[in-house]
């Protein structure tokens, strides 16, 4: 059923879906890794493909930047195509000390400064989190590859440009990495019954200096694609 967002119609979607913020990003993905890629949807420029990786069908859309974007993107994919898993693929800024350049950061949680979850009338603060078989999964992989990884927290900002006190303040509470989406996409699986996971590689350090060249950027993205493609088709 085409939407307002997404001409494609039912069944064009694989059940799996990996969502990096650009929509360029995704079609260079399908056309990197998938066999046969057929694109789905061109609205708004926000590109979809499915083909088949080792085999399985699976798709790749933009998601753009932001909760309200990936919020409207995930929801109907969830709940009009019929989408079980998104995987969103995506860079963030490090936070803790321990988190470095070119890390690979598996988002078990995502804090929030936003009020996206008010929706859900909840008497307390919901804590918005992964599918744990995903989570275990991306681990597994990223062990099995050798990569420098962690598993944690991540903050899903509003506020790209922030200020240091608040970056910090995050990073006091074990937060590892910022980025701006996974809190929404986790809650919209929950709240439909479905499986969510962000692999993010840190692009930057937002209390530290640093920021990756092209090339750098490149062979990070790599790894946090094997990963993402593995635990796509096994889990
Ligand atoms: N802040 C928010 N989102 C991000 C960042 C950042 O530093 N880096 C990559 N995505």
């Amino acid at each position: 059923m085409p939407t307002p967002h997404n001409s494609a119609t039912k069944g064009q979607i694989a059940k799996t879906v990996l969502m990096p913020g650009d929509p360029l990003r995704a079609k260079v993905v399908a056309e990197t890794f998938l066999d046969d890629p057929i694109c789905f949807n061109e609205v708004r420029g926000m590109l979809g493909y499915t083909g088949t990786y080792k085999g399985h069908t699976l798709s790749v859309m933009g998601s753009g930047m932001g909760i309200p974007s990936i919020a409207i993107y995930s929801y109907e994919l969830y709940h009009f195509y019929d989408v079980d898993t998104i995987i969103r693929i995506g860079t963030c800024g490090g936070l803790a000390p321990q988190v470095d350049l070119r890390d690979i950061v598996i988002g078990q949680a995502a804090c929030t400064d936003s009020n996206f979850a008010d929706q859900y009338k909840l008497p307390g603060t919901f804590s918005p989190i992964a599918d744990f078989a995903l989570v275990r999964r991306a681990a597994e992989v990223a062990e099995q590859l050798g990569a420098d990884y962690h598993v944690g927290n991540l903050l899903s900002t509003d506020v790209f440009y922030s200020d240091r006190a608040a970056s910090q303040a995050w990073a006091n509470m074990g937060v590892l990495a910022v980025e701006m989406e996974a809190t929404a996409l986790y809650l919209n699986a929950i709240a439909a019954g479905k499986r969510a996971l962000g692999i993010m590689t840190v692009s930057d350090l937002v209390l530290r200096d640093g920021i990756l060249s092209a090339e750098e950027r490149q062979n990070s993205f790599t790894q946090m694609m094997e990963i993402a493609l593995e635990t796509a088709i096994t889990c």
